[in-house]
């Protein structure tokens, strides 16, 4: 690909986004992304000018939301390289990973099965598999990181057996960026008959997602980090396993027939979308979807490392400054300051004065406290790009870290 076809025009994109409006630098994206007008449009519609339910109303505009939901449906599932089918709109990647855990899991493992998850994991990628170590006896083995903060593929294949049934792995760390070799951790996975699942979150905005090119079983991610809106995500699954799941949640929509004595089920995925669906939100991610391949993820991609690469440059030139992850990192960037808490230089950063605008990063263990553990700190600051960042909110970044410092003595 050439260079000027990953050049992106930053005027027009930044124009697209009335959250950047109002003098302020945004590097939060990773906990949840700014929406273009064309989502927010897209949602505004649907709630208004074309509201009606969908799946059950015999009338004209509930027909039409029917297709638009399903078109979504649709829109998702190619933008990973699925098929429709293949797609259940959830609440989010929580509820994504929570699905599989509670029906693939409940129906499939038994006391004594292992699950292979990370160091590196977000609490959503953790919990669940607790929930049903505690609910059916599955033991939950810890894939350790190299050095510079990815997941250690040589130490994954030494620790798998046949006694593992899942291996459950962020493709991109929300806290240290790394990008993991995912065909690489199918490979290992299927070598031992076991299933993977993909916490595609931070992956979808970033990276161009293929599943099917994967080879992965699962995938799961959530709508608003992806430019669209909250409330809802997709779980992704192969058609032939998630045909097999038996339902999570009952009620309406995800039946067949239901009597007093008997119920038989829809099929997937509309089997795991008990209830009226999240409609509005559905066609906002179609919308988001749209907006983002209209810009390309190899372009995205391409401007996200070009900035990780001049903010790791200028925090490594700090002398009191420790820079977490890999030097590759997509997207984010985690750091620590000697003497001063990641609270203290969020709170900082934020507060606008005469001569600088504020800055919003993200301070905390950002659902990730093993991993915080791990790095032997109790929080990180943590800066996140969207496909809207660039240079002018790094450097508001580093003067607000200068300035911090200042302060701190
Ligand atoms: C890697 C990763 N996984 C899962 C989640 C959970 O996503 P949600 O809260 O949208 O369900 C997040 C959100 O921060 C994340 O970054």
């Amino acid at each position: 690909m050439s260079v000027e076809t990953l050049t992106l025009d930053l005027a027009k994109i930044r124009a697209d986004f009335p959250g950047l409006a109002g003098g302020w630098h945004y590097l939060d994206s990773g906990a949840t992304a700014q929406k273009p007008q064309s989502v927010i449009d897209a949602t505004v519609n649907a709630m208004g000018r074309d509201y009606a339910t969908v799946h059950r109303g015999v009338y004209a505009r509930s027909a039409n939301m029917t297709l638009a939901y399903e078109e979504a449906r649709r829109k998702v599932a190619a933008f990973i390289g699925g098929l429709e089918g293949e797609i259940v709109f959830t609440r989010g990647a929580t509820e994504a990973i929570n699905l599989v855990a509670q029906s693939w899991g409940g129906a499939n493992l038994k006391a004594g099965d292992r699950i292979l998850i990370s160091t590196l994991e977000h609490h959503s990628n953790i919990v669940p598999w607790q929930l049903l170590r505690d609910r059916v006896g599955v033991e939950i083995d810890v894939c350790p990181l190299t050095a510079d903060g990815r997941i250690d593929l040589y130490a994954a294949q030494r620790i798998l057996t046949p006694a593992h049934k899942l291996v459950a792995l962020a493709h991109v760390s929300n806290v240290l960026g790394s990008v993991l070799d995912v065909e690489r951790a199918v490979a290992l996975a299927h070598g031992v008959g076991a299933k993977i699942l993909i916490d595609g979150c931070q992956a979808v905005p970033r990276l161009p997602v293929d599943v099917a090119a994967l080879g992965v079983d699962f995938y799961a991610f959530s709508a608003h980090k992806l430019y669209g809106p909250t409330g809802i995500g997709a779980l992704w699954a192969r058609a032939e396993i998630l045909d097999a799941m038996p339902p999570w949640q009952g009620g309406g929509s995800m039946i067949d027939r239901v009597t007093f004595e008997k119920t038989t089920w829809a099929p997937a995925p509309t089997r795991f979308e008990a209830g009226t669906p999240a409609i509005i939100e559905a066609i906002g991610f179609a919308a988001a979807v749209d907006y983002v391949q209209s810009i390309g993820l190899s372009a995205i991609h391409a401007h996200e490392a070009g900035l990780v690469k001049t903010l790791r440059g200028a925090l490594q030139a700090m002398n009191d400054v420790t820079v977490f992850g890999p030097e590759d990192s997509a997207g984010i960037v985690s750091f620590v300051i000697d003497g001063v808490h990641p609270h203290d230089l969020g709170t900082i950063l934020d507060e606008a004065g005469p001569k600088h605008q504020s800055v919003a990063i993200r301070a905390g263990h950002h659902c990730a406290q093993p991993l915080m553990d791990h790095l032997g700190v109790p929080a990180t600051a943590r800066a996140s790009f969207g496909l809207y960042s660039d240079e002018s909110d790094i450097a508001a970044l580093i003067a607000g870290i200068e300035r911090t410092k200042r302060i701190f003595g």
